[in-house]
């Protein structure tokens, strides 16, 4: 065993002196083993949960092997079971076998090999666990329930995701800096059939545009001055998963005519090779530029914007999901409070106030931003309006927000009336929707304020 935990195994059979043999050679073995004198006993040290693999004889008195291999893969099927069998019943534990028991030894069985299977057995089950957990651990990093959000605006995006969660259809984020655009590239990746594949991402923005080809194509030896070994590219790394090409508006012509010709033929070749490598990725692009309009000047290619362009996705900037504003503000102070060993849990109203009305022009990383600034400076467990940066305090004296004084309830209740209709681009029903009331509650409340609204939506 490679590791210093020692595997538990259960041995069952009815006679006191089998197990006592295995038993010391197990141990020997640097196995932990609990035995059994009949399947009754078995099923009970199985329940307290701590057995890891079970060898059993096939023929007790009573219920025998094949009932706890039975009841064992109903109710624990992840826990290995290996027969040990008499002569005359190899035909129960062959069939056994092909229901799923991991081995079966004749009666007395060679100690050697019965040790080796047994490894073999725990180790499976390990990376079974290790897998499930890295599994587990990838959803909550990379899933979508790393993507907080509960307004329209965010159940639209999910819902979209939905439907293309598992084509391969190339998709184009769209979104403001700071609005989750790769965040949510890699939770389309993880949660879709490619999810066990690679996920490449490349920053056109980042990467020097002359460095570019080759970084998407990779190059063969010698092929140019500096290449002195063979390089993969990101096109060949991503091969079979998801290639990201973030800030795909930022790429120059010249690249641009490269990759499409790549997503087309499905094709590429590194530079200085002669040989055509097959390519089968999903691509995943992002922009916060208007690629259209980036198009209509000429500055972009129609046909990639097309063949980007099968399904667009747009985030929402996060001033027009203010609803989600007190999750995001939670869900970061947990995070950095987590990561900063602090005790800050929670945020004073009056600061929650400010987060309400902010613009938010870097959107969600500058929140993340002030909130990570604001749990190291936090003198309390509560992040107070001094724990915000100097600028957003300014815009509190300088009266962009409004004070937080009392207000007529009547006043407050068409204030965020407005707002909401303001959120939904003028469409009253969906802010009616969104404020749980009818549209016809929406217009009668606006009245009794004396506010007018006009347009039929
Ligand atoms: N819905 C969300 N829930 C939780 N965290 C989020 C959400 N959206 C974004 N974030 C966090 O905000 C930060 C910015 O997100 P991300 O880098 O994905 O944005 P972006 O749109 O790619 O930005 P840029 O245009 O600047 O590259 C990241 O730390 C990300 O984890
Ligand atoms: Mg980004």
């Amino acid at each position: 065993m490679k590791s210093k935990y020692k595997a538990n195994v259960l041995l069952v059979d009815d006679e006191p002196n089998a197990l006592r043999v295995l038993s010391a050679i197990l141990n020997e073995a640097s196995y932990n083993t609990s035995l059994a004198d009949g399947v009754d006993k078995a099923l009970g040290i199985v329940s307290a949960g701590t057995v890891d693999a079970v060898i059993t004889d096939l023929k007790m008195p009573g219920k025998d092997g094949l009932y706890l291999f039975h009841h064992l893969k109903a109710n624990y099927p992840d826990i290995p079971v290996i027969f040990l069998t008499a002569f005359g019943t190899v035909d129960s534990a062959v069939t056994a076998m092909t229901e799923g028991a991991f081995f079966y030894f004749i009666k007395p069985p060679d100690y050697i090999k019965l040790k080796a299977i047994l490894d073999k057995a725990v180790e499976q089950r390990r990376l079974k666990y290790e897998i499930a957990e890295l599994r587990s651990q990838l959803e909550s990093t990379y899933g979508f329930s790393s993507i907080i959000g509960k307004s329209p605006g965010m159940e639209k995006v999910f819902r979209m995701v939905e439907t293309i969660r598992d084509s391969s259809t190339n998709v184009l984020i769209t979104g403001e800096t700071g609005t989750g655009k790769e965040l949510l590239a890699k939770a389309i990746h993880y949660t879709s059939r490619r999810h066990y594949r690679p996920f490449i991402a490349v920053n056109c923005a980042a990467v020097p545009g002359e460095l570019l080809e080759a970084e998407f194509f990779g190059h063969e030896r010698g092929s140019f001055t500096g290449a002195v070994s063979r390089r993969i590219g990101k096109f060949e790394e991503a091969n079979t998963g998801t290639l990201f090409l973030d800030e795909i508006g930022e790429l120059e012509l010249s690249l641009q005519a490269k990759i499409l010709r790549a997503i087309q033929e499905k094709e590429i070749e590194r530079i200085g090779g002669n040989r055509k490598i097959k390519i089968d990725i999903r691509l995943i692009a992002s922009t916060n530029r208007e690629l259209v309009r980036e198009v209509k000047l000429k500055n972009f290619r129609a046909d990639l914007y097309y063949r980007l362009n099968v399904v667009q996705i747009k985030l929402p900037p996060l001033r027009e999901r203010i609803s989600d504003i007190p999750l995001l503000v939670t869900h970061f102070i947990d995070k950095f409070s987590q990561r900063e060993n602090r005790r800050v849990s929670a945020v004073s109203p009056e600061a929650m106030n400010v987060f309400l009305q902010h613009d938010w022009p870097g959107n969600l990383r500058e929140l993340e931003n002030i909130i990570e600034r604001a749990v190291v400076l936090a003198k309390k467990d509560m992040i107070g309006i001094k724990d915000l940066p100097h600028e957003i305090r300014k815009e509190i004296r300088a009266g962009n927000l409004q004070s937080n004084a009392l207000k007529p309830l009547k006043e407050m209740e068409a204030e965020t009336i407005i707002k909401a209709i303001n959120i939904f681009n003028g469409n009253k029903s969906k802010a009616a929707a969104a404020l749980g009331i009818t549209r016809k509650a929406l217009y009668s409340r606006l009245g009794k304020a004396g506010h007018k609204h006009s347009g039929k939506n």
